[in-house]
């Protein structure tokens, strides 16, 4: 079964490629993902000392020329993995504001763009409302200067996403939109 934001990140990835823009994508519900355990041991190197999946994501994370987040809402705000994977971005937090390093250059941080793909069961758009600061603070925080949501409501069955008019073709224009590389 595909998931719902898995289809939108599918048309993203698509128009990417389309214009020879080279993707990777990981599957956080199926990688070894631990929450952060706040010990603060990032305060003195800047580096996560939970030997997960995250050590994976972390060089894609700040070498990408574009940042996307595909996560459905779950009680309220993303799902769990979504959540897991920004607290454990607490290493840039501390990197920046600790130890005063630049996870990214800020020139370049400036140009990579950002996109937040979801969907949620309810029908009211503003089920959206509460993800806005979590996915600000997170395109913030790993050196992403400017992000674009991509949300669709009243989406809840596999497939339903394929019959809101234009949702695949405007993910796969917001690919197609990563032309030049950062
Ligand atoms: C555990 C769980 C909690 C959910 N909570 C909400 C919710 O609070 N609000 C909402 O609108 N939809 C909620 N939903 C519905 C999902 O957002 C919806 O089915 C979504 O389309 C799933 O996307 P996916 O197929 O990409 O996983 C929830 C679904 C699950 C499984």
């Amino acid at each position: 079964m595909k998931f719902i934001y898995e289809s939108v990140l599918d048309a993203l990835v698509a128009g990417a490629g389309e214009v020879g823009i080279g993707t990777r994508a990981f599957r956080l519900a199926e990688m070894d993902l631990r929450p952060c355990r706040a010990c603060n041991a990032c305060f003195r190197d800047g580096e996560c000392v939970q030997k997960d999946g995250m050590q994976e994501i972390y060089p894609h994370l700040l070498e990408a020329g574009a940042v996307a987040m595909a996560a459905p809402i779950f009680s309220m705000n993303i799902c769990a993995q979504a959540k897991a994977l920004i607290d454990r971005c607490q290493r840039f937090w501390s990197a920046r504001y600790v130890l005063g390093r630049e996870p990214v250059e800020r020139e370049r941080a400036e140009r990579r763009k950002g996109f937040f793909l979801s969907c949620c069961g309810r029908e009211r758009p503003d089920t959206f409302d509460c993800t806005r600061p979590v996915m600000a603070y997170f395109f913030h925080i790993v050196g992403v200067g400017s992000w674009t949501p991509l949300t669709y409501a009243g989406v809840d069955e596999a497939g339903k996403i394929r019959e809101v008019e234009g949702a695949l073709e405007r993910a796969a224009e917001l690919g197609r939109s990563l032309r030049s590389p950062v």
